[in-house]
């Protein structure tokens, strides 16, 4: 009998980050730095696999898509084209008692929340982050860790156009850090100051703008779906008027129910011409298309699905995550779809102080490693090795018992229905490919 308990608060998630090798907090052995975080062994698969996922059926499986991996440093003269120099800004507020910064739509009744002090008037902070290139540290040498991928898929518009030979609608994918200096990171993983992204910049005819805007909010909807996450934790939220970015006319957030509410997993934004208009008056390069069917040059208008590795990650986990009553006893169980689990088989011996059964257990999981991420553990009695597995969100466990060396079979345990079967050694591959539908 499995009862379920549908809500997680964010200690617990937190707490199971830290103690099973998710998700550490960067520079902890220096007391933490704000607004990063270090992703632990099994934190680094999760994420690799959303973005391999996301990379696979976005760009590998369609013929509209390339992709492109752009430095993280870029001219200055591409923020200021961007409107992030002049825009990219929060108004934030001081306190003249205790010195500390607030975010102005944070604070509630124009005190501040630590101390009761009083407040200056809000004050607009550019939130991107300052480096400078080269030995001198001057105005001259200045620029920015990017605050978005996205610049990087405009100013190579044209590069790209020239060597893919695509025709419009076609888009460009890229996946990779970027860094604001968010006043109050917080929730975790949720608002950080170093993230990663993952955004496509989708170029379209004019005119045919709206129709895709639709399509793609459609299309990233189901996308987290399809990956397991429960559809009622899943909703869309257009943004108000005064709500939407310099470069949009139009935006719509999918938004997932974290514990700390409803809140944005991914935008899709219809950017109009605004940014190849832009980079094309500062930088002077042409960057409108020549469209074959009507003989005229035209600036293409460009949707913009933008989501976040790490709110995906974070999103994941919690949607996942279950406790569980069976036989009167507690279990945790990470239910991650089995192309998001960082580990998808785990093979154990019975009896650690049998040679032979460790012999066969860690061939089996040597075996299977080529083909999948495998561990293989001996270190606790069957129980817990299950338990710890579960955590993880293991879709399947294999057991090397006394009889294996006998029967040449082991036992396949199924994470979400508890199930074992008895399956031959030499099926046991196959077996573990086929319920991972990669058969
Ligand atoms: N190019 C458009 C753009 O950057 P955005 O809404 O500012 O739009 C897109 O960011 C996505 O990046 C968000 O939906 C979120 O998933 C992620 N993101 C933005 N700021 C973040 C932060 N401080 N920490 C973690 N993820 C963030």
């Amino acid at each position: 009998m499995v009862e379920e308990q549908p809500m997680v608060d964010m200690d617990t998630i937190v707490s199971l980050c830290k103690r099973r090798g998710f998700i550490f907090q960067s520079s902890e052995i220096y007391g933490g730095v704000g607004g990063s975080w270090d992703y632990g062994p099994y934190g680094v698969e999760l994420k690799r696999n959303i973005k391999n996922i996301w990379w696979r059926d976005m760009v590998q499986r369609r013929d509209d898509m390339v992709g492109l991996d752009a430095g993280i440093l870029m001219h200055t003269r591409v923020w200021e084209a961007s409107g992030h120099v002049e825009s990219f800004t929060d108004p934030m507020v001081d306190c003249m008692n205790c010195k500390k910064r607030f975010r102005a739509d944070q604070v509630e009744n124009g005190v501040c929340p630590e101390c009761g002090g009083q407040l200056t008037e809000p004050r607009l902070f550019n939130l991107m982050l300052k480096t400078y290139l080269g030995p001198v540290e001057d105005d001259a040498s200045l620029t920015y860790l990017r605050p978005e991928t996205a610049q990087g898929m405009f100013v190579n518009f044209a590069n790209v156009l020239d060597v893919s030979r695509k025709k419009l609608p076609f888009g460009i994918a890229q996946i990779g850090k970027a860094f604001r200096n968010e006043i109050t990171p917080r929730n975790f993983t949720f608002r950080t100051r170093e993230f990663e992204q993952m955004e496509i910049e989708y170029f379209v005819k004019p005119g045919t703008d709206e129709e895709w805007h639709q399509r793609w909010v459609g299309e990233r909807f189901e996308w987290y779906v399809k990956y397991g996450m429960r559809r009622e934790f899943l909703r869309l939220r257009q943004h108000e008027g005064d709500e939407l970015a310099h470069y949009s006319k139009a935006t719509q957030d999918i938004e997932y129910l974290f514990p700390f509410g409803w809140s944005e997993l991914e935008g899709i934004s219809n950017r109009t011409d605004f940014d190849l208009r832009q980079h094309t008056l500062f930088s002077g390069r042409d960057l409108a298309y020549f469209d074959e069917e009507t003989g005229t040059h035209l600036v293409p208008y460009i949707i913009e699905p933008s989501g976040g590795v790490d709110r995906a990650a974070l999103a994941f986990l919690v949607d996942a995550y279950r406790e569980e009553k069976v036989r009167k006893a507690n279990r945790v169980v990470l239910r991650l779809h089995p192309e998001l689990a960082p580990i998808k088989a785990a093979v154990f011996p019975l009896l650690r102080n049998r040679p032979e059964l460790v012999a066969l257990a860690k061939q089996i999981a040597s075996e299977l490693r080529m083909e999948m991420m495998t561990a293989y553990d001996d270190t606790a009695s069957i129980g817990r090795l299950y338990r710890r597995q579960d955590e993880i969100g293991t879709p399947f466990c294999i057991t090397v018992d006394v009889e294996s060396l006998e029967d040449n079979a082991v036992t396949i345990r199924d994470r979400d229905s508890m199930e074992q079967t008895r399956v031959p050694i030499p099926d046991v591959k196959n077996t573990l490919l086929d319920r991972l539908g990669k058969l």
